[in-house]
């Protein structure tokens, strides 16, 4: 046996003195002030109970997060930073921060404080000790709340945890909680499904369990922020419209097809007033009318999948131009496919509705395929 592989086989071999028994895994996008308070925390509250390494997960935050995480980690062994750059987003941070963790028992929390860390070592024991998939830190369980969280963010918090319902198979009280211990055996079970979109990761991992996860939940104060500000907005809330729509219909469709599609047929609306106009308030010749009615409604669907639908390629300054420009040769092909599938359907004594239908989702079909791979390429 050749020199290297005999001291790797020996290296593998020798006893790990104290195997890693938590790993925390904390998504950040500009916390640079609440790095070091939460490792402190973390620090005083594990030390010499858990054997723990904490892995912040950081979208390149301009304010320097991932500079600071890496000099305190150069001195500190459990700590460990993952710089990801060119993409963002709380939940696929959470899934990569865990795949690059080591303990059998992951914990996944918020950087900034809100997250009542002295109930850790409850929910690493429900899961490292008493055998549960899950312990979730509740806010709605028995002895929780919601801090000086305003009337707004708590109604908004208990309507998406009502959403959620409707995905969940297995009664949480807060599924919207961005603080829990999972066991490593039930993250991956869950992973294959995973959709990775948005701020909820809890109600993903549920969602996409392949059977009904043991849970407890231990409660807690959603406590003040100490530093830094929110990242939660309109468009995180989209993301978990679209998150649930994926749970619910992502196994029959790509959900970008059914996003594509609502605004299309959104864009049927926006054809017919705009050929309405033209014709009874400008009085304009029919071709006319359906000449501006077409290029209004493909403008429309082009900006409102730039936005929602492809929000993580959004294109933007001049890319936009082209973009636009290269949708409107797709869907005027897409027009031609449509009407000459339509006309075909028809000529061949089929009912006119289901003629119409036939051309309409060809065309449907050939804009969505082709505008994904040439208006939004990858
Ligand atoms: N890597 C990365 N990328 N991290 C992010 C991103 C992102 O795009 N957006 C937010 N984060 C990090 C923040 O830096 C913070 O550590 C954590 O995710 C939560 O973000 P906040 O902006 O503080 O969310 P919140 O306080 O409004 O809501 C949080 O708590 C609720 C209750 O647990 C979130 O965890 C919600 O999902 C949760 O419902
Ligand atoms: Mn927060």
């Amino acid at each position: 046996m050749d020199e290297i592989s005999q001291s790797t086989t020996i290296e593998l071999q020798s006893p790990i003195v104290c195997p890693i028994e938590l790993s925390l895994v904390v998504p950040t996008f500009n916390e640079v002030d609440n790095i070091l308070p939460l490792i402190e925390k973390v620090e005083c509250l594990l030390d010499g109970t858990i054997n723990w390494e904490l892995i912040f997960v950081d979208d390149n935050s301009p304010d320097g997060t991932s500079e600071t995480v890496r000099a305190i980690a150069q001195r500190n062994r459990h700590i460990r930073v993952v710089q990801r750059v060119g993409r963002r987003g709380l939940s696929s941070a959470v899934v990569e921060g865990i795949l690059a963790s080591s303990a059998s028992v992951i914990g996944v929390m918020d950087a900034d404080m809100q997250h009542d860390e002295n109930i850790l070592p409850l929910l690493w024991k429900a899961v490292a000790q008493d055998g549960f998939d899950l312990a979730v830190a509740s806010r709605y369980a028995d002895g929780g709340g919601m801090g000086e969280w305003n009337q707004r963010r708590q109604s908004i918090s208990r309507g998406a945890t009502w959403l959620a319902t409707f995905v969940l198979k297995v009664p949480v009280s807060d599924p919207m909680s961005g603080f829990f211990v999972i066991s490593r055996q039930a993250f991956m079970a869950s992973l294959p499904k995973l959709s990775t979109i948005g701020f909820k990761i809890l109600v993903d991992i549920l969602a996409s369990a392949p059977r009904r996860p043991s849970i407890k939940e231990v409660p807690y104060e959603f406590r003040a922020r100490k530093f830094g500000s929110s990242k939660l907005d309109s468009a995180v809330e989209w993301e978990y419209i679209v998150l649930l729509t994926d749970k619910l219909l992502g196994r029959f469709f790509p959900i970008r097809f059914i996003l594509f599609s609502f605004v299309g047929s959104i864009g049927v609306i926006v054809h017919l007033s705009a050929l309405g106009v033209s014709l009874n308030l400008f009085g304009m010749r029919f071709i006319v009318a359906q000449s501006i009615a077409v290029l209004t409604a493909m403008t429309f669907n082009f900006l409102v999948n730039n936005f929602l639908t492809y929000r993580d390629r959004r294109l933007r300054g001049v890319k936009l131009l082209y973009g636009l420009f290269s949708f409107y040769v797709v869907c005027l092909i897409g027009a031609a496919a449509n009407v000459g599938v339509g006309a075909y359907i028809y000529n061949a004594q089929w009912t006119w509705w289901l003629a119409g239908i036939a051309g309409a989702a060809v065309g449907a079909v050939w804009n969505y395929a082709v505008s994904a791979a040439f208006t939004w390429k990858k």
